[in-house]
């Protein structure tokens, strides 16, 4: 605690950023001396390496390295493990938990089997299942020597309290910062000791609530200390507005009034691609509507009634307008593509396919976005308990 309890309020801030030479040199000899003997560190074999950083993504060191020992008993090698079932492999990482890991690291060493070896850039690496921009870097520092900078949650930390870097690390022109001062500090003929021992700093030493800035290799360095304002750093990303929009979904029933007019969203549309909803629009003034509708090739009727529905930093008023196909609008069979009037695929949904939650139950996949569920269940409930909002 001695760090914490010398932290000076208002002492001066050191202006330049430090010194590339010192910075690395300091961590490199910290880290040589009080580096943690873990599994993964007894040799650099790049399978060894790449199976130590998925399990690490999001476990604690000392739940990975009994594990780790284990895994490797029982796949010896990328081929053994390219080799291995799914369910072999995930028995073995049961207890790591997250199994999409288990599954990328499978699926990786498939493509590298198949290839008959690791690609040794980060580009090559890049290109494998699972790899992000943190596990290439890792693999290809630690690995193979290459000088090329990681940034995980540990080294976020430390980074933006030595450069008492004020944005949040979470933003792209944050971390393209930090990654830029890394690449200066990184030390070409040592990155993957570089790399781990800014980890490994960032774990015991530079710790988010109670930084042990006493045993710290950079103390001297470190602006944020500095200025005795250790713990505000890394600041967190503003938290974005709540933002309230109108929404219009247009309901159009086949003659029997058992099946609704579905749109598939089109690959642009972020986490929604491929997501069927009723077709609709954001209302920014009444008078959209009747453009809106004959976008969607449709005549617009009464309303059904409205919803709400919050999705994380939005909250939508969602009104339901009946609808009918204008001419040369949507047509079944379904799924049926029209002739470019919207830009999607169209189907016939029946409204019994969908469970009493809005669900779909159909034979057919059918990945519905959150707000067709809600409108399917507020349909169900029936349009006069809508027009009284009790769909929520
Ligand atoms: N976290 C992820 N990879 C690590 C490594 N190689 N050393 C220490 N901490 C880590």
């Amino acid at each position: 605690m001695k760090g914490l309890q010398n932290e000076k309020k208002d002492a001066p801030v050191a202006r330049t950023p430090p010194d590339a030479e010192r910075v690395r040199e300091r961590l490199l000899a910290w880290f040589r001396e009080h580096r943690r003997h873990l599994p993964w560190r007894e040799n650099r074999d790049p399978y060894r390496v790449m199976v130590s950083e998925f399990m690490l993504q999001q476990t604690r060191v000392e739940v990975v390295a009994p594990r780790f020992e284990e895994f490797l008993l029982r796949f010896p090698s990328v081929e053994q493990l390219a080799r291995a079932t799914r369910e072999e492999v995930h028995d073995q990482w049961s207890g790591l938990g997250y199994y999409r890991r288990a599954d990328l690291l499978h699926a990786a060493a498939r493509a590298i089997a198949e290839e008959g070896g690791f690609p040794r850039s980060v580009e090559g690496l890049a290109a494998l299942p699972g790899f992000g921009p943190y596990t290439s870097a890792a693999v290809a520092s630690i690995a193979f020597e290459r000088a090329v900078p990681v940034l995980d949650g540990n080294v976020e930390r430390v980074c933006t309290r030595i450069l008492a870097e004020a944005g949040s690390p979470k933003r792209a022109e944050v971390r393209r910062l930090l990654l830029a001062r890394l690449r200066e500090w990184i030390d070409p003929s040592a990155p993957g000791d570089f790399n781990e021992a800014m980890m490994e700093l960032g774990a015991p030493v530079c710790r988010p609530k109670t930084p042990k800035c006493g045993s710290c290799p950079l103390e001297t360095m470190c602006r944020a200390r500095a200025q005795g304002r250790t713990t505000d750093y890394p600041t967190r990303p503003a938290r974005r507005l709540r933002e309230s929009w109108s929404w219009v979904q247009f309901v159009v029933f086949d003659e029997g009034r058992e099946r609704v007019l579905l749109v598939q969203r089109g690959p642009r549309s972020g986490q929604l691609a491929g997501r069927w909803e009723l077709p609709g629009f954001r209302s920014r003034s009444p008078g959209d509507l009747a453009q809106e509708a004959a976008r969607h090739g449709l005549r617009p009727g009464e309303s059904l009634g409205a919803f709400d529905h919050s999705i994380t930093h939005r909250d939508y008023r969602v009104e339901l307008i009946e609808a009918e196909v204008a001419e040369g609008g949507p047509t079944g069979p379904p799924p049926a593509t029209r002739g470019g009037q919207i830009s999607a695929e169209t189907c016939w949904a029946d409204l019994v396919d969908f469970d009493a939650r809005g669900r779909w139950q159909g034979a057919q996949p059918l990945p519905a976005s959150s707000m067709l569920s809600k409108a399917v269940r507020a349909l169900r409930a029936g349009a006069s308990q809508l027009r009284l909002g009790v769909a929520n």
